[in-house]
């Protein structure tokens, strides 16, 4: 019987995918018989609502001095980040002095902090990937190596002062001792300070289905139920939501030291929409339960069809979350010939698993394949924006989410 992460109860699994590889791992060839296989399975709270998984992998596995993943790679992230600090200018509240200092937990290669400081806070980033955290580094970013915990946020306080907002996106739901963190925000911020975090948004991920956003680094996923919960736990509150569009649609959540500031009234509209859509319920997890096998199904189908039609298709964007989906729908390089990614550190590799080839995005715009299946939905319009020419060449885009479709961008 598996317990809650969080609170202790007994989970009650909804799906489970059976053996998969570590999704952010792209082997080499050499590395093939070395691979990392483990349960996963997904299960949702019934007391706190935290959706989140059954089996974990060990932090040390997932993240590491050769992590594939740089925030910098997309250029709407960049945008997207910019405009996070711009909201959070107003909230900051700067214990003392003019400047607010900010600590930014799983940093990256700097891609929000370099903001921060051009809008004249005081940066400081924790991240645990050395080899991502060097490229901030280089570029003047403050950054500490390290995994955010409480004993790390006394050391901070007892360096730098109290935060005046501790931020992450896409981070939160990475940590499985979320109770650790979340005693260590509460202990690092000022009074008045706020924790502001991002992470993908279940009902989101219900609404369409995307199961993709199910792999071993994601090991919660967050509604503002359960932060809500969670938060009081540890003697913060939810004072704020914000939806946003980022990773197929996030939420910005906004977290205060207990009774410090008043919560909008955003927060309790959010809850009752939740409630509205039975999610303190098990049908809509055993409905995504359902479209999973139907998609996998479906996608595979498209493929082999494609296939006995003599079609070339090939992956767009060696993504983590594609690889739920090629493993559970036994996708491998007889059907998707390989995958362009435009991340050097994944060219050359191969996917998870599945071992389709990765290949420079110059592979694609070269030699453009008939088909070209869209694994990184999650960027949809900046990619087909930017790839008018392949549709004009006569390429066709396959899609997955909300329903596997083959056609034209519509762009
Ligand atoms: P990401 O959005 O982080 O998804 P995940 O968390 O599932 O990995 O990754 C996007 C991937 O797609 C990344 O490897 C970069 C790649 N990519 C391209 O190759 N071309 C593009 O135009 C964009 C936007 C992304």
């Amino acid at each position: 019987m598996s317990r809650c992460l969080a609170c202790s109860a007994q989970i009650e699994p909804f799906i489970d995918f059976g053996s998969m590889p570590i999704a952010n791992h792209f082997p080499t060839r050499a590395g093939f018989r070395d691979e990392f296989f483990f349960n996963l399975a997904v299960a949702r709270c019934p007391s706190c609502e935290l959706v989140q998984l059954v089996e974990l992998v060990e932090s040390t596995r997932m993240f590491h001095d050769h992590y594939a993943y740089f925030s910098s790679t997309s250029a709407g992230m960049v945008s997207h980040f910019a405009a996070f600090v711009d909201e959070l200018g107003p909230v900051l509240e700067p214990h003392s002095g003019t400047r607010s200092f900010v600590v930014e937990l799983g940093s990256n290669d700097g891609i929000m902090l370099q903001h921060l400081e051009a809008a004249g806070h005081r940066a400081l980033g924790i991240e645990p990937s050395a080899n991502v955290a060097e490229v901030a580094r280089a570029r003047g970013l403050d950054t500490h190596v390290a995994f955010f915990t409480t004993a790390l946020a006394h050391a901070l306080r007892e360096a730098h002062g109290p935060a005046d907002a501790v931020v992450g996106a896409n981070v939160l739901c990475h940590v499985d001792a979320i109770g650790d963190v979340l005693e260590g925000v509460r202990s690092l911020l000022a009074p008045r300070g706020v924790f502001c975090f991002e992470d993908p948004y279940l009902p989101e991920i219900l609404a369409r289905g995307a199961f993709d956003q199910f792999y071993e680094e994601h090991v919660f996923y967050f509604r503002a139920r359960s932060v809500a919960k969670l938060a009081a736990r540890h003697g913060l509150e939810l004072i704020d939501v914000a939806p946003r569009v980022v990773h197929g649609g996030s939420m910005r959540y906004t977290l205060a030291q207990a009774g410090a500031r008043a919560p909008s009234p955003r927060v309790a509209a959010q809850l009752a929409y939740e409630t509205s859509l039975g999610l303190d319920t098990p049908a809509p997890y055993e409905a995504l339960a359902a479209k999973v096998s139907r998609l996998a199904v479906q996608l595979r189908e498209t493929l082999e069809q494609l296939r006995a039609e003599g079609k070339r298709v090939q992956g767009y964007g060696a993504t983590a979350k594609s690889s739920t989906m090629i493993n559970y729908a036994k996708l491998g390089p007889e059907l998707i010939e390989s995958i362009c990614d435009v991340t050097p550190a994944k060219q050359g590799r191969f996917s998870p698993g599945a071992h389709i080839p990765i290949v420079p995005h110059e592979q694609f715009s070269a030699n453009y394949p008939d088909v070209a299946l869209l694994f990184a939905w999650n960027h949809a319009t900046e990619i087909f924006a930017k790839e008018r020419g392949f549709e004009a060449a006569g390429g066709q885009w396959l899609t997955y989410l909300p329903e596997v479709a083959l056609g034209s961008s519509g762009q």
